[in-house]
């Protein structure tokens, strides 16, 4: 287990970037509303290493994201290095020398929407509490611009570590002041299946996740929604809940379920909630 390079108090429980989607899904069908349609990409065809010479995506490079970015429009003169969370490297584009998405065609080539060529970094922080009054195992979420809900999070600025990044979004985008902890755990650290990746640019991820325990909502601060959030509640967790979360959040929470079962010091009625969760 490699140690967390963020505090000393977040553990890891995988590798960083084994875990996650073999291939990506969301990145191949589904966009922002600005983008063009993807080039169609079929299960078989997604590979890098498998010759697509009819491949001809789109190009897209949203005129806000032009403006802020602090790459340049040309890959040839990024001076920084790319760093991915990616075990293998980065693979780039013989001629282009553009970096290639580690998971495959997207149907999209630049960068859409993202600031970034290659990796772009976010951390988000799952809270989980087992609810004493519904007897529910219930995470804190907020609902995203785009109708979806999802685990606080968002990008890593500079200068940040991932930590940092997940207690400010969390703050930030729900009102509840929270600090990692000697119970905060790295529960993922890769790529994002995101449906705003492309062949060029992706999202990568630091998921941390800390149980609560035992809770009465009236004991606490109830949460409120922030910055781009809409709204931010505690959701009792569901499989359909897990189901229509954004992007990779569905394994996000699974992980976080997957801990609850595993961990020692989990309280037996949330662990049996987590297990019944899962079966489902
Ligand atoms: C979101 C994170 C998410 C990441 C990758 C960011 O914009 O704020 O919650 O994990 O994108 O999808």
């Amino acid at each position: 287990m490699g140690a967390s390079p963020t505090t000393n108090t977040v553990r890891n429980q995988h590798e960083p970037g084994n875990a996650g989607p073999a291939t990506h899904i969301k990145a191949r069908t589904e966009k922002p509303a600005d983008y063009p349609e993807r080039f169609s990409v079929t299960d078989n065809a997604v590979n890098w290493n498998i010759p697509y010479p009819e491949y001809a995506p789109p190009r897209y490079e949203s005129p806000r994201m032009l403006e802020r970015s602090p790459d340049p429009a040309d890959i040839h003169g990024l001076t920084r290095t790319m760093q991915s969370y990616e075990q293998r490297g980065l693979q780039l584009d013989g001629a282009t020398d553009e970096p290639l998405n580690p998971r495959g065609r997207t149907g999209m080539s630049g960068r859409g929407q993202l600031w970034l060529w290659g990796p772009n970094h976010a951390a988000d922080f799952l809270l989980t509490r087992f609810n004493t009054d519904t007897q529910q195992l219930e995470a804190l979420l907020i609902l995203r611009n785009n109708g979806q809900w999802a685990v606080p999070g968002g990008m890593v600025d500079a200068g940040e570590s991932p930590a940092m990044t997940a207690m400010r979004e969390l703050k930030e985008e729900t009102n509840i002041p929270f600090s990692t902890s000697s119970k905060t755990w790295e529960l993922y650290r890769g790529y994002v299946d995101d449906p705003r990746n492309t062949d060029n640019a992706w999202m990568e991820t630091v998921v941390l996740h800390e149980h609560l325990g035992n809770v009465s909502p009236s004991d606490g601060n109830a949460p409120s929604a922030g910055s781009d959030a809409r709204k931010a509640e505690w959701k009792p967790i569901s499989q359909e809940l897990i189901q229509g979360l954004y992007a990779s959040h569905p394994s996000f929470v699974r992980a976080g379920l997957e801990a609850l079962t595993e961990a020692p010091g989990t309280d037996p009625q949330a662990r049996q909630a987590a297990a019944t969760v899962l079966s489902l």
